[in-house]
């Protein structure tokens, strides 16, 4: 028996990192699952290791008419939507504001912001037909505080937030709801990736990336270990069952406290500092 016994979910973002987590969770908890992504072989692939109630439809979530393809093939296949995640996402862009490129910005407005409103549009009209279901949106810690990611990037995990309680709102009287998960720093590909690796060996490079993050967590998460995929997917796992059903609009720090404040330690090490001036 899984929490998600009967369910049927769509997993955008599904190739990789995350998302191939949440799929897998959902999955060894009962639901049937359709993996989304533009990678066609390694979507095949994980949803053949997947077995079973799994299935890969191919989709560019900046696309609306293969978003609504991909919420009609899930119905298509097995009937009904309970749960969709739209999890896809790019690396953001270190440029200064003052050299910004507009069309730079504009794509991952449409990843990250367009590929939400679709995947909310196409599953809420399935969702509030059937008068239930859940959709959880992937924002980030760094929606809510500047200096850590990209402009775009950020910008753009801000209006995931605020996007969420909106739709939340708007799709309450069909009894859907939405909700956002906002990891910290989770060692996947998407780092190197935006390093300018092809997006095969970036795959391979989260176990570099968590070595290289962890020393630098101390600074920041009160508990300074690096989130991991399988964290989010169980935060994710908990809006998508219905234990959670009358939460909806709402934002989850997956950051080790990282968004309510900083370590005490590094209070400490200031007071210290004023201490030592006023003595
Ligand atoms: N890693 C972190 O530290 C972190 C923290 C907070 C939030 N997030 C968010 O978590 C989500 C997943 O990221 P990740 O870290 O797991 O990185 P990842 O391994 O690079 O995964 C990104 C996924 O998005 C898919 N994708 C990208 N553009 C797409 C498009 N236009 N249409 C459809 N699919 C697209 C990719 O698949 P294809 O290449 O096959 O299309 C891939 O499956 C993203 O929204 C990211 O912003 C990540």
């Amino acid at each position: 028996m899984g929490i998600l016994d009967g369910k049927v979910a769509i997993v955008t973002g599904a190739t990789s990192g995350i998302g191939a987590a949440i799929a897998a969770k959902f999955h060894a908890e009962g639901a049937s699952v359709v993996l989304a992504g533009r990678r066609l072989e390694e979507g095949e692939k994980r949803a053949a290791d997947l077995g079973e109630r799994a299935v890969f439809v191919k989709a560019d979530v900046t696309v609306e008419a293969e978003v609504s393809a991909l919420v009609d093939e899930a119905v298509r296949r097995f009937g009904r939507l309970d749960i969709m995640v739209n999890n896809a996402g790019t690396p953001g862009n270190m440029t200064p504001v003052v050299d910004f490129d507009a069309d730079v910005f504009a794509r991952t407005m449409a990843v990250h912001v367009g590929g939400v409103l679709f995947g909310t549009k196409h599953a809420g009209r399935q969702m509030a037909a059937q008068r239930s279901g859940t959709i959880v949106n992937m924002a980030s810690r760094v929606g809510k505080a500047a200096g850590y990611s990209g402009l775009d990037y950020s910008t753009a995990k801000a209006a995931v937030i605020h996007f969420t309680r909106t739709a939340a709102v708007d799709l309450g009287e069909y009894g859907v709801r939405v909700n956002s998960v906002s990891p910290d720093v989770v060692p996947t590909g998407i780092f190197g990736k935006g390093a300018g690796l092809d997006a095969a060996a970036a795959d391979d490079t989260a176990a570099k990336v968590r070595e290289a993050i962890t020393p630098l967590l101390a600074k920041s998460q009160p508990i300074a270990e690096a989130v991991t995929v399988e964290d989010v997917a169980q935060a994710v796992l908990w809006f998508a069952q219905d234990g959670s059903r009358l939460v909806t609009g709402q934002d989850l720090g997956i950051d080790g406290g990282s968004s309510a404040g900083r370590p005490m330690h590094v209070g400490r090490a200031e007071r210290a500092v004023f201490r030592d001036a006023l003595a």
